[in-house]
């Protein structure tokens, strides 16, 4: 579905996706990280629980909200890939954040 136009011969890391390993280009997003290697989905809507992906690719929409490294509500559109890191899709939905704040 996605294709990259950088030259392949860049440094390459290896992050994760939902425990998946996947090859990166060093200083890509990880918004195209993960769209290049199939994983659209971002995030859970929190209300409607429905799939959500990157919509603007530019920082100004928040539909691309990740879990990085366990630190959630990360833009994977304006975050660049380093080696190791770990991404996952962010499932805050209304019922994880009662769950959370212990109601
Ligand atoms: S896709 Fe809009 S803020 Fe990331």
């Amino acid at each position: 579905m996605f294709q990259s136009l950088r030259k392949p011969e860049r440094d390459r890391v290896t992050i994760t996706v939902n425990g998946h390993p996947i090859e990166a280009i060093a200083g890509q997003s990880v918004w195209s990280a993960m769209a290049l290697n199939g994983q659209t989905i971002t995030r859970r809507a929190a209300l409607s629980g429905e799939d959500r992906s990157a919509y603007c690719a530019m920082g100004v929409c928040f539909e691309c909200l990740v879990e990085i490294d366990g630190l959630p509500n990360q833009q994977a559109c304006l975050r660049r890939v380093t080696e190791g890191m770990a991404v996952t899709t962010q499932e805050i939905t209304e019922t994880t954040e009662a769950t959370n704040a212990g109601l």
